[in-house]
């Protein structure tokens, strides 16, 4: 389906509409270019790690997946190695689960905005599971519109009708005043913040923009902003990782790897650094709850090694 919407209107069409709708944020100049940035543009990117998530037992990750046809939808990125694909499909459960884990930590809070909300599941999963949830998916206007109908299209084959406690609120992360207006689609108090694989494709200006916008946000409500990719995820050595950092960096104009830290250490002080209390959790907490380990034939010495270095802040402002 969001292959279907990009067929449609393509890419330059997505992107105007994005910008008749969108206010400009600042900062969006490419460092090696100088042209505007283009963050629609990581869209796509969306779509791929719904591919890796659809092989896992996360609810619903496998139907919404076939919904906007995933797997072709990022055939230019994906490289053709099992072990890559494993340790992918490893890498990004992980990190979703680790996510759900620290919501966890945290069981008076029953409102939450997950930005970007991409493909992602949680909000149809949360609010199906506690009446009392109401949860906000943010993302860009077109993938928006894209996720929006595919979970519409999800529910109405399940037979059920779509609950009013998941709400849908295009916002960019860079423009407070959009996630002001995602805040204003919650009752008051406090609210968990999710923002899963956008980080690392950000720059430290730019994420120094975001944090800024969700520390205003968690002032005025309290509450939490959960994060992810703060570091890479594969060796710097992994020649076929590479390849997919490569791959995605041509068809987006974005490297997932420009916004990561040297070190969860050096994370923790930038964050710090902008008055945020930090809760570092390591991936390796939910080892014991991920479906592709079997299957992916990796060792357990070597999952843990591989999933100990990546984290999941929870980050509180002071
Ligand atoms: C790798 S996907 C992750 C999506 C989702 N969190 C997940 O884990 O499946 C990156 C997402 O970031 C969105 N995005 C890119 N720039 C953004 C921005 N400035 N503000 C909000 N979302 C943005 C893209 O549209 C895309 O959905």
């Amino acid at each position: 389906m969001y292959e279907a919407s990009l067929r449609v209107i393509g890419v330059r069409g997505l992107l105007r509409r994005l910008r008749e709708w969108l206010p400009v944020p600042r900062l969006l100049k490419h460092e090696k270019t100088g042209r505007q940035k283009d963050y629609a543009n990581i869209g796509p990117t969306a779509a791929l790690i719904a591919y890796y998530r659809s092989c896992s037992d996360i609810p619903f990750a496998r139907q919404l997946a076939y919904e906007i046809g995933a797997e072709s939808a990022s055939r230019q990125m994906i490289v053709d190695d099992s072990l890559l694909l494993a340790k992918a499909i490893v890498a990004f459960e992980a990190r979703f689960k680790s996510v759900d884990a620290v919501l966890r930590r945290y069981p008076g809070i029953t409102r939450f905005i997950e930005i970007p909300a991409g493909f992602s599941t949680r909000g149809l999963t949360m609010t199906r599971s506690n009446p009392c949830v109401e949860y906000v998916e943010c993302d860009l206007e077109a993938m928006l519109t894209a996720k929006r109908r595919a979970v519409a299209q999800l529910i109405a084959d399940m037979g059920e009708r779509q609950s009013d406690s998941l709400r849908f609120q295009a916002a960019n992360i860079l423009d407070p005043d959009q996630l002001h207006l995602a805040a204003h689609e919650l009752s008051s108090g406090p609210i968990g913040i999710i923002t899963e694989g956008l980080l690392s494709y950000l720059n430290r200006d730019e994420k120094r923009i975001a944090a800024g916008n969700i520390h205003q946000l968690l002032k005025s409500c309290g509450g939490v902003w959960v994060i992810t990719d703060l570091t890479r995820v594969f060796a710097t050595n992994d020649a076929r990782a590479a390849e997919l950092r490569h791959n995605i960096s041509v068809l987006t104009g974005f490297s997932p790897i420009t916004g990561c830290f040297n070190s969860l250490e050096e994370a923790r002080r930038f964050f710090e650094g902008l008055g945020f209390r930090v809760h570092d959790y390591r991936r390796s907490e939910v080892i014991d709850k991920l479906s592709a380990v079997a299957a992916s034939r990796l060792t357990s010495s070597e999952i843990l090694a591989f999933l100990e270095t990546q984290a999941t802040f929870a980050l509180e402002a002071e």
